[in-house]
């Protein structure tokens, strides 16, 4: 149990006796009444529980059915019930879908409202990509986007520029779960800093580290699992920056996926790309690079790419540290070169990588999982190649680089003709697995078909299905 203080549309809110692992979304419905924030498929999938969370890194969109109620302490929440102004005057959004007929049966529309507020509030206007993250079963979603494009130019609400100057320090001293740390009970563990990490999970190896919740917060939700010690990441700011290392860049295992893509896109841009189609704005702004390093799912984007850029993973167990090659850290599907009470404190990556390209295949372009994941990072010299780094994921139990493939493209110059006679050595590297998401002949096909696609790609032709489309 433990004690989590925040800000709710403007009220104080001091809870004890939490268990961690109650959700947002069942507190704001349960016990606030606060029912304007729907309950769709409870994993992050369909936006129907979108609200808006403002911490020290600005305000953003989150799934409330997958955040757990630690995570907001010392936040500011807003529901849907909360955006218009005090005085009822809606919101510009709420005016706007109002005009622009952007809601039917209204299911997913608070959903919506609180997406479009935060980008209102954030003044980000690529709709299309803010609101990929909520699904509309009746309206359609033209008229949506026309109403977001119309409350552009309003001006921010006075109302909705206050939860910025919330801290913990409002609430009185002596309150429970005010002050600055609140209270963890022994079972459940906000640490500040790496080392009281290192320590609490050398003592604790049992326990579920948290980064995001994307992936937990489902273990919870729909394998009804009990988490009996959890640590909760979030707090960890040291954790959570990128750094400057002169040609390299050391990421954070809490740097969000949202904040690697804002980064990425002055040194990897095709990385960055990659990453604005992984999942949603909402699970963007949760889900860490630690912790899709660390789940070794074979279906993750990030390892591919950062495998392909040579990335090393940086590990810490009590006061040891440990380097390795990221791909030497998946060992096989779902175990992971990981010890007892070890954790992924971050990864370093070069600063550049001219050549790199990342190519995401899933059934749907935006909010969905890959079936294949492609990265590809050449080095040439007078148009020799001199080295090849090529990550996939989705092409076996862990992401794996295509060593076959690799060999036979050093000394040769990469043209689609060159590519398309080695791309049958992908047969050597991989054997792929049928599932739900593609076949293993698809499968290979595709990785086959993205090697020709990179020489296509680095001869300057238009490869991207959003470049190509009228
Ligand atoms: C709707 C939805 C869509 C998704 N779409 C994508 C997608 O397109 N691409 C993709 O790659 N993934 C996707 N995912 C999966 C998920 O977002 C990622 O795996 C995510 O990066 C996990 O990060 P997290 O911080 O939320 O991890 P958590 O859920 O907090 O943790 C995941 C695992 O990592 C461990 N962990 C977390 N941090 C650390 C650490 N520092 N050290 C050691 N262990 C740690 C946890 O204990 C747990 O085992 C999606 C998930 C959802 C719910
Ligand atoms: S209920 Fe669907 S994303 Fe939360
Ligand atoms: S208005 Fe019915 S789901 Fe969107």
């Amino acid at each position: 149990m433990t004690e989590v203080a925040f800000l709710l549309n403007g009220t104080q809110v001091v809870l004890t006796g939490v268990s961690p692992t109650r959700t947002l979304l069942d507190y704001l419905r349960e016990d606030r009444a606060l029912c304007g924030t729907k309950e769709g498929c409870n994993e992050g999938d369909c936006g129907a529980c979108t609200v808006i969370v403002t911490g020290a890194d600005g305000a953003k969109a989150l799934n409330a059915c997958i955040l757990f109620l630690p995570q907001l302490h010392g936040k500011a929440i807003r529901t849907v019930e909360g955006i218009a102004a005090p005085d009822g005057t809606p919101h510009p959004v709420q005016r706007e879908m109002h005009r622009h007929h952007g809601s039917q049966c209204g299911f997913c529309t608070p959903g919506f409202i609180a997406s479009m507020a935060a980008a209102h509030l954030n003044g980000d206007t690529d709709h299309d990509t803010t609101l990929a993250g909520n699904l509309c079963r009746c309206t359609g979603y033209a008229p949506i986007i026309r109403a977001a494009r119309a409350a552009e130019s309003a001006p921010v609400p006075a109302h909705m520029k206050t939860d910025s100057a919330f801290t913990l320090a409002q609430i009185p001293s002596g309150v429970s779960g005010g002050g600055r740390e609140g209270a963890d009970s022994p079972l459940s563990l906000r640490p500040q800093t790496i080392d009281e990490l290192a320590r609490w999970y050398l003592a604790h190896p049992d326990a579920t580290l948290i980064g995001g919740a994307t992936d937990v917060g489902l273990w919870v939700n729909k394998l009804h699992r009990d988490l009996p010690k959890t640590a909760f990441l979030g707090g960890i700011t040291e954790m959570a920056q990128i750094t400057d290392l002169g040609d390299g860049l050391h990421i954070g295992a809490g740097v969000t996926i949202e904040a690697l893509r804002i980064a990425m896109g002055a040194h990897h841009p095709s990385f960055a790309e990659l990453l604005r189609r992984y999942a949603s704005t909402q699970i963007r702004n949760a889900a860490t690079i630690g912790g899709n390093v660390a789940n070794g799912s074979p279906i993750g984007d990030g390892p591919p790419a950062l495998i392909a850029l040579a990335a090393v993973l940086h590990l810490r167990q009590g006061d040891t540290t440990r380097n390795l090659p990221l791909e030497g850290f998946f060992l096989d599907y779902r175990k992971q070169d990981r010890r007892a009470g070890e954790f992924v404190v971050g990864v370093t990556i070069p600063k550049t990588a001219q050549y790199l390209r990342c190519y995401k295949i899933s059934k749907r372009f935006d909010q969905d999982i890959s079936a294949v994941c492609g990265c590809f990072n050449i080095e040439a010299s007078g148009g020799i190649i001199t080295s090849a780094r090529i990550a996939f994921g989705g092409m076996a139990g862990v992401p794996k680089r295509a060593s076959a493939i690799e060999a036979a493209l050093i000394g040769q110059v990469l043209t689609p003709q060159i590519a398309a006679q080695i791309a049958p050595l992908m047969e050597q590297d991989f054997t792929p697995l049928s599932d739900m998401r593609a076949s293993a002949g698809y499968r290979l096909t595709i990785a086959q078909n993205l090697l020709v696609r990179y020489a296509h790609d680095l001869a300057g032709a238009k490869t991207s299905v959003m470049e190509v489309r009228v």
